[in-house]
Parts: structure tokens; sequence; C-alpha cells
């Protein structure tokens, strides 16, 4: 059966290779729905190709120009932040896939949740900040949410070789970003083109930021432990340059399982769409005709501060996960914007955590507020 798919964030890193997916199972998806943030052009050539039903600008004046520009077509064009949460309950739609960028994806992921649709989630800031009552959601609709992170997913396909009480500890793998091994001394200077040149992947400015400080692996850590209901000690990282183990499932019996592709985001955005079942692709494939050598070194504690400071997050909970994406959220706007150094980021975003007052188990209207409160005290401090 042709399955309606709805694609949040249709013109970035994750959304447009999405749509690739898509053109190469046209018997299996029509898109039905999608969303950006302002960029109406590209937007515009993704409604010609794929005649979505439905589509959403957050950007209210470029919603306003779209709407002039495919007046020849059918198709409805919403806007804002009620646009987008419209669109993830769109009743034509099967699956959304989640690929906003940042704490704009929580209220379109809990709309979709709610209207039963199937969620294929790259967006990792929703599990950071609400990753409670997300999963809490899901499980009172019956919603699958299936991981597309490349990491979560590799759990996801490991956790199949036992059973839920035989797990150990999942271990994440890190590639360390464009500055592994390099000295603090060395970083001072680092400009946003060396910083958002990763060595591994092509991806959106902000989590190639978030690798580069590996705030994206502490990230990854507390959407570990949301997604599989994983306790913090049952999260380790591991440094892993190449890329190529995505990561790993370590058993009772001491039986570790990997997950080992090519760094590319195609195959876990398949499988998410795919899944239960696995479809042949004419992607790249991992040559075992050449020799590799995999290396992987332990990430200690008190080297990699963001990481150290995911972790934290983690362990008192309640809004702090909130706090410290939304402060990094500012903080790596203003390393883009040359108003802070990389350094900075980390001494910033423990600071805010600092001055943060905890909520303990809160409601969403809280967890707004607490992202609210990290945003205007991040810029009051820089
Ligand atoms: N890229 C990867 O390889 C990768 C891997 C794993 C996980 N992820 C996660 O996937 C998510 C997307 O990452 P990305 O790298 O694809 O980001 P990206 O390239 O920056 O793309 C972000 C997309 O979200 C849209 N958008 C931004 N704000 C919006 C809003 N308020 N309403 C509607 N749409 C909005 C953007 O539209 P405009 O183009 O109009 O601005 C763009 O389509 C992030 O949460 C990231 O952590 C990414």
């Amino acid at each position: 059966m042709l399955q309606q798919v709805a694609i949040l964030g249709s013109t970035g890193s994750i959304g447009t290779q999405a749509l690739k997916i898509i053109q190469q199972f046209p018997d299996r998806f029509s898109v039905c729905a999608l969303a950006t943030g302002s960029n109406i052009t590209l937007l515009e050539e993704q409604i010609r190709n794929f005649k979505p039903e439905i589509v959403s600008v957050f950007n209210e004046d470029q919603a306003v120009t779209l709407r002039r520009r495919v007046a020849d077509l059918p198709v409805k064009v919403l806007t804002g932040a009620k646009g987008l949460v419209e669109l993830s309950a769109w009743p034509g739609v099967d699956v959304v896939i989640v690929a906003v960028v940042g704490f704009s994806g929580v209220m379109p992921t809990l709309s979709a949740i709610r209207a039963g649709k199937k969620v294929a989630l790259a967006n990792k800031e929703t599990l950071v900040v609400a990753g409670e009552i997300v999963m809490a959601e899901a499980r009172r609709h019956n919603t699958v949410i299936l991981p597309i992170d490349s990491e979560h997913s590799a759990i996801f396909q490991c956790f199949h070789a036992g059973g839920s009480g035989e797990l150990k500890r999942v271990i994440l793998t890190a590639s360390g970003g464009p500055f592994l091994g390099k000295k603090r001394e060395e970083l001072a200077a680092v400009t946003p083109e060396q910083a958002l040149r990763h060595p591994n992947w092509r991806m959106g400015p902000r989590i190639s930021i978030d690798s580069a400080t590996l705030m994206n692996k502490g990230f990854e850590v507390i959407e570990a432990c949301r997604l599989f209901a994983l306790e913090t000690s049952q999260v380790q990282v591991v440094i892993h340059p190449e890329s190529i183990v995505h990561s790993m499932v370590e058993f009772i019996d001491g039986s570790i399982v990997a997950q080992l592709g090519l760094p590319d985001m195609l195959l876990p955005i398949q499988y998410a769409l795919s899944y239960p079942q696995r479809w042949p692709n004419p992607f790249p494939r991992f040559d075992w005709d050449r020799n590799h050598t995999l290396h992987f070194y332990p990430a200690a504690k008190g080297e990699y501060p963001c990481l150290d400071l995911a972790y934290q997050a983690l362990q008192v909970g309640g809004t702090l996960p909130a706090v410290l994406n939304g402060a990094d959220e500012i903080a790596v706007r203003s390393f883009l914007e040359g108003r802070i150094t990389l350094m900075q980021i980390p001494a910033l975003l423990a600071e805010v955590m600092s001055r943060h007052e905890v909520i303990q188990h809160p409601s969403l209207e809280d967890i707004v507020e607490a992202d609210c409160w990290a945003r205007k005290e991040t810029e009051r401090i820089i």
C-alpha cells in the first residue's frame, strides 16, 4: 500500500535526503506534506516535483510569497508554529519525518503522535527537552517512534540480537568531530568555517557545530536514554574517528553486537521508513576488498566538557536538559555570528545551567518556559 509521507524540514540536510529515498521507492511512498522554515525557493521546486497536498512555511512573509508563486497548483499553504502542528496531524498522512532543527520539533512531534501517525524522528532535541512527555504520549497513543539518528538506528537494529532483560549497556560511537586530537590552545581561534567542516558527515550548521564541541554526542546520550528507557550508567561514549561502526549493544553475557555502514544518512532514513523490512538500494557500500583500520578510544571524563554537561543534565533531569538545549541553540548561533569563540560555548552553557532552578517532573508549559528562560539568560551573559 502506498504510504503518505510528511517531511518537516524538507529543505534541510535530512529532509532532502528523505526525499531522495522517497524517489527511490515510488511504489511505496508518496509525498503528502512538506514543511520548511523560510527557504521557499527550494520548497517551490519540491512542490512542483512531488505534488504535496499541503505545505507549511514558518516565516509568514515567505508563506504569502509562496502562495502567490504556486497559485497554479492545488496545494494548501499554512504558516507559523500553528501551521507546522496542523500539518503534522494532517488526516491523509501515514508517516511524519521530523527533520526540523532545535526546539521547533517538540510540538509537531507531539501533534503527530496524538494523531496516531508513525513518527520517524531525526530531531533529537525533541527527546532531549521533552523526552519523558513524548515517550509517555507515544505509549498512550500506541505510536511507533523510529530513530533516524544513525547511532540510535544502529542501537535499535542491534537490540534485535537479544531480549530487553539481557541488555548490559549501549556503546555510542562518536567521530570526535573536526578537531579530534587538537589541544585547547589550538582551538582558541577556530573559525565557523573550520568548525562546520565535519570530516565524515555533511549536515546542517547546528548539528555540525554541536559535533565539533561533542554537545551533539551529549544530546545523543540523552536521546538514547529517553528512546530506549536506559539508565544514564548504561550509555557509554567511545571515540571512533572513522564513523563506520554506528553504535553497539553489549549484552549480559559479554557479547557485543555492532551495526556498520558507510557514514551516510540515507541508510538510517531508509530503515526508519522500511522497518520492519529491509529493502535493496543502489547506495555505495563498504568496500571489503580494501584494507581498513578502525580505531576506538575511550571518551575520558573531563576531556569533553559539553559531553559532561549533558550527563549532568541527564542525571539531574527535570527542566535542566531543556535549559541545556535552549542555551546551546543560542550559543551555536552566536558562535556562527562571530560573537563568541568555540571554546566559550561549554563555559557559557555551564553558567546558564548553574543559574537555573530546576523543576522536577515538568509539564510541557514548564519546559517551554525553561527553554525561553535559557535563551534569554544566555543572550544576557553573552
Ligand atoms: N544532518 C544530519 O546528518 C543529521 C543526522 C542526525 C540527526 N540530525 C538531526 O536532524 C535535525 C535536522 O538536521 P539537519 O542537519 O537536516 O538541519 P538543517 O540542514 O539545518 O535543516 C533544518 C530544516 O528545518 C527547517 N526549519 C528550521 N526551523 C523551522 C521551523 N521553525 N519550522 C519549520 N521548519 C523549520 C529548515 O528550513 P529552511 O531550510 O527553510 O531554513 C530546514 O528544512 C536536527 O535535529 C539534527 O540534530 C541530523
